[in-house]
Order: C-alpha cells, then sequence, then structure tokens
C-alpha cells in the first residue's frame, strides 16, 4: 500500500469546517473514511445527523467509500462508537485524525467551570478517547498514524481563549508521548496547527484575509502525515493559506550551578538563562 490508498481512517469533526476538506481528500486518495460530527453549533450546543451525512453522500456520489458517525468525542462510550463504526464498515483502522472542536471563548476573569470544561472535553478528552479506543488496535496490527489539531492559541496564546489554549498545547503532550511509546509498533502521532476560513473564524478575522485561507489547504498536511510513506513523528506542523511550516520549542544554553543556586544568583544569571543564542531544539528525556 502506499499513500493512505486502503487505509481506513476516521476523521472527527468532518461534517463541515477543516474536517470536511481532509474527509474528501483521504477519499479522493482511496482512503476509506468513517465522518464523524456531532453535528452542533460552533459552542457544541445542539446535535444532528445532517452535517455528517452530506460529507458522506459528497463522498460516495464521488466514488468515494465512507460511513457516517454521529457519536460525542467528548465521551468514552463516544470515542469507542467512532472507531467501532471503522471496524463494522471497513473491518479495521489504521489513521486517526483529532479534529472535532467547539469554541467557549470568554476572558480568564470571566471563565467559568463549565465553559473550561465543555472545551477541554471536546478538544483534549475527546482526542484522549477516540485515539485511546483506537491505540490497541494499531499496536496490534503494527500500523497506526494518529494526527492531532493543536492551535496558535495554545501554542502562543490568545486573548479570550485560555481553555481552548490548554486544551489545544494538552493534546500537544500526548502526542510528545504517543510518538515515543509508538514507535516500535510503527504507530506515528503528530500534530497540525490550522489556520482556515470556516465558522470558527468567520467573525475574528477579515474577510480578505479569510478569503486566502481556504480550509482546503491544510488537508494535503494532514493525508500526508498519515501516510505509509510519512515516519515522521512527534512533531508541530502549522499551515494556513499555502504556508507549511514546523514548529518546535528550542532550549536555551542556560545555565548551570553545581548546588542549588539562591535566588541572587538566579537574578544575576538571568540574561544567560533567557538567551537564546545557540538554542537548540528541546529533546525529550528518553527515547
Ligand atoms: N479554523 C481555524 O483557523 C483553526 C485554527 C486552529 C485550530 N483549529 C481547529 O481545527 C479543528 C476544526 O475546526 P474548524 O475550524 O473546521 O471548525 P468547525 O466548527 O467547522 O469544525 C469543527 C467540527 O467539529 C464538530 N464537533 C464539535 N464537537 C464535537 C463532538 N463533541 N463530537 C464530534 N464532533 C464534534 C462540529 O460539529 C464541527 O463540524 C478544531 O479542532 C479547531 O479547534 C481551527
Amino acid at each position: 500500500m502506499a499513500g493512505v490508498e486502503g487505509r481506513v481512517a476516521v476523521v472527527t469533526g468532518s461534517g463541515g469546517g477543516l474536517g470536511r476538506q481532509h474527509a474528501l481528500l483521504f477519499a479522493q486518495r482511496g482512503a476509506k473514511v468513517v465522518v464523524n460530527d456531532l453535528g452542533g453549533s460552533r459552542d457544541g450546543t445542539g446535535a444532528g445527523s445532517e452535517m455528517a451525512d452530506r460529507v458522506v453522500d459528497e463522498i460516495n456520489r464521488g466514488g468515494g467509500d465512507a460511513v457516517a458517525n454521529y457519536d460525542n468525542v467528548a465521551t468514552p462510550e463516544g470515542g469507542k462508537a467512532i472507531v467501532q463504526s471503522a471496524v463494522e464498515a471497513f473491518g479495521t483502522l489504521d489513521i486517526v485524525v483529532n479534529n472535532a472542536g467547539i469554541l467557549r471563548d470568554v476572558t480568564f476573569h470571566k471563565m467559568d467551570d463549565a465553559q473550561w470544561d465543555a472545551v477541554l472535553k471536546v478538544h483534549l478528552y475527546g482526542s484522549y478517547h477516540v485515539t485511546r479506543a483506537a491505540w490497541p488496535l494499531l499496536r496490534e496490527k503494527n500500523y497506526g498514524r494518529v494526527v492531532v489539531t493543536t492551535s496558535t492559541s495554545g501554542l502562543y496564546g490568545n486573548f479570550g481563549q485560555s481553555n481552548y489554549g490548554a486544551a489545544k498545547l494538552g493534546v500537544v503532550g500526548m502526542i510528545n508521548t504517543l510518538a515515543l511509546e509508538g514507535r516500535k509498533y510503527n504507530v506515528h502521532a503528530n500534530a497540525v496547527a490550522p489556520i482556515a476560513a470556516t465558522r470558527m473564524t468567520e467573525d475574528i478575522m477579515p474577510e480578505e484575509v479569510l478569503a486566502t485561507l481556504d480550509p482546503a489547504f491544510v488537508s494535503p498536511l494532514v493525508v500526508h502525515l498519515s501516510s505509509e510513506e510519512c515516519s515522521t513523528s512527534g512533531e508541530v506542523v502549522l499551515a494556513g493559506g499555502g504556508n507549511y511550516a514546523r514548529v518546535h520549542y528550542m532550549q536555551a544554553k542556560g545555565a548551570a550551578f553545581p548546588g542549588v543556586p539562591s535566588v541572587d544568583d538566579i537574578a544575576s544569571t538571568w540574561d544567560q538563562i533567557m538567551d537564546m543564542d545557540g538554542a537548540e531544539l528541546g529533546q525529550p528525556l528518553s527515547g
């Protein structure tokens, strides 16, 4: 097999926006696709089958092979049911693209527990539940590609998005370890940080900028990361409007002390600790 041809892919939240484009491209490249979408609104309220059904129709009418799933990624039962859909329809699962997402934007000062939890549940727990349900299958078959969807809001911060940013950096933490644990089973895990014109961004960027950010630009990256040939793992790649770039933590040369330094020692070497000249890519402790 080459690319993603003949592979079975689950794309969560693929009833619209970026996920729809990913699902269409997977199908175009010969993968069988589970189009999962809860079918709710941008803030995660509501549900329905139309969004997923529409994308499945689009794929199947174009000669592809897709089935719909309407389960909620935010629960363990939902994660299991999504993976089960792939197994029932296509006999196996090779690729998990965690894309489903919602927004509950509010400044931290006004954040309540429900706003915090709802966003963490869909993005972070959602990526966990679906990937956790898929993991034994992938390990057992010695093949798997996992993609999570992060955001510059998590990587760098964004006003009014502390819940979303926490969730989005959480999924990067997850794939950093999945890359280490999956390596010997040929299971790779990476993150994409998209920037695209969807219902999520329609009111936060000017129209002329949105016009340059067709979500279709992001999908070739997602499909490449999901392909047989791609051995990259544990990386974050940004994609938007035709630009693609790796994002990685850099670690400064810093300062070293033979014993526990005093607070004054830290203060007096602060410039050296913070200096990024000669910084190198951050590395895991093991692996
Ligand atoms: N658009 C951007 O610029 C941008 C930037 C950074 C990250 N992202 C991320 O990309 C992903 C896709 O977002 P989008 O911009 O296409 O927005 P979108 O709202 O069009 O897509 C999100 C999809 O997820 C579905 N969904 C929501 N909760 C779900 C749940 N619990 N279970 C199953 N499906 C659920 C929605 O129904 C929707 O179709 C999200 O994870 C988002 O955070 C988008």
